[in-house]
């Protein structure tokens, strides 16, 4: 028995941690499936612990208050959140600051649980824009920062985070509030009835049962923005970091932006190569995924085969610029993605490789590089929470026999 008998859940997530709190992801290759956008009940679910109990009749009443350095603090109920305000749909992609973290885990046990390389979805999310709503509480010119609260009760305090200010009102961040996924109510597991989406940011700012914006002229205070979802310098053990809090309490550690990463889906770990067609011409289609944050492109995707010496180019594809086109509406909701230069979604990669080649090496090596000349490193970046993990991908060739 536990608080969240209520929700609904697919067989096909795989647990992180125990029964409770919820923190699945899907197996990568079901993720990798389903292409560009995620089935909301295959969606990567993070929570820190109970999934507040909303029941239908009580949403149209549910309310996000705005308040601290505004000079018209105010109560929007769900309503007038849908009915007030111009709603957007856009494609974005969440990803957990936690993504890959086994890889650090299994060089030195961090402070977080082993999440693989499907820490990451996509939807599209349908809301208004944050700043249209913060507008309406009219911001004083001391108000810096967006501190947002969620109604998930835990251990610490209500979770809560906060943003800066002047991302939120610059409409080429994107920054929502989301009320449908790929045009379907949020589901109980991602935030229902109301969340924020903070696109090309960790997962960790996207605060779901969003119930409070509060203005202020300092980051959030709130425990979960101090001790969660940073990347304390690498010499910082679990023992210092829980002994001296003036490690946590530097916010140069915190994390907003993603860094640029990317993953080998195919082939996995365990799968036996088999070429499209036989002969010495063979070849194998690898194929897998990349991202970088802040709303920049990746610009390229490469893979080596021996050792980081040599590298070859893999294609792109970057399904969310269809999306730029459409007019018509979808899923109830007009797509409109008028932040047209920046990137929010992750792209797929593949590049089609001689099976002798392969069976010659003993390891396939990625790497990814963004726009801003960011480029996937070499080595891991341990930290205590073991988050931002991001040196190339690497899936070893067992050879036969
Ligand atoms: N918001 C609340 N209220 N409570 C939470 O536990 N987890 C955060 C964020 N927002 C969290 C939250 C983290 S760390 C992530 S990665 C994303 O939600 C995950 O969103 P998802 O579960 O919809 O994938």
């Amino acid at each position: 028995d536990t608080p969240d008998n209520h929700v609904p859940r697919d067989p096909r997530l795989i647990r992180l941690t125990g029964v409770h709190p919820f923190n699945v992801e899907p197996p990568l290759t079901t993720l990798f499936k389903e292409g560009f956008l995620t089935s909301p009940e295959l969606f990567y679910v993070r929570n820190h612990g109970p999934v507040p109990r909303v029941r239908d009749e009580d949403i149209p009443t549910w309310e996000l208050s705005i308040e601290g350095l505004v000079e018209n603090p105010i109560t929007l109920d769900f309503r007038q959140i849908l009915q007030e305000f111009d709603q957007i749909t856009a494609p974005i992609t969440l990803v957990c600051a936690g993504n890959r973290r086994k890889e650090q885990n299994q060089v030195r046990k961090s402070k977080g649980f082993s999440w693989g390389a499907a820490g990451l979805s996509t939807a599209l999310f349908t809301g208004p824009m944050m700043r249209d709503v913060i507008k309406r509480a009219k911001p004083m010119r001391r108000a810096k920062y967006v501190c947002m609260e969620g109604a998930d009760k835990l251990p610490n305090g209500y979770y809560g985070t906060s943003v800066k200010l002047n991302w939120v009102m610059d409409p080429n961040r994107g920054i929502m509030l989301a009320h449908k996924m790929n045009g379907e109510d949020l589901r109980p597991d991602h935030g229902r009835p109301l969340r924020a989406v903070v696109p090309g940011q960790i997962g960790g700012r996207s605060v779901k049962w969003l119930t409070k914006l509060i203005l202020t002229d300092a980051p959030s205070d709130n425990w979960y923005h101090i001790y969660d979802n940073r990347v304390l310098p690498t010499m910082v053990s679990p023992e210092q970091s829980a002994k001296e809090p003036k490690w946590w309490y530097d916010d140069r550690y915190a994390i907003y932006d993603l860094n640029v990463n990317s993953a080998v889906v195919h082939p996995q770990h365990d799968e036996v190569l088999r070429p499209a067609k036989a002969g010495p011409t063979a070849t194998y289609t690898a194929q897998g995924y990349a991202y970088a944050g802040g709303g920049r492109r990746i610009n390229r995707v490469e893979i080596s085969l021996d050792k980081g010496k040599s590298w070859r180019l893999a294609n792109i594809e970057y399904p969310e610029d269809k999306y730029r086109e459409y007019e018509s509406d979808l899923f109830g909701g007009k797509v409109d993605m008028f932040w047209r230069e920046t990137c929010f979604c992750w792209c797929f990669w593949n590049l089609e490789i001689p099976i002798p080649d392969l069976t010659d090496s003993d390891a396939i090596l990625l790497r990814a590089m963004d726009e801003a000349l960011s480029i996937q490193p070499r080595d891991m970046y341990w930290s205590v929470l073991g988050m931002m993990n991001n040196p190339w991908f690497r899936v070893a060739i067992i050879k036969d026999g």
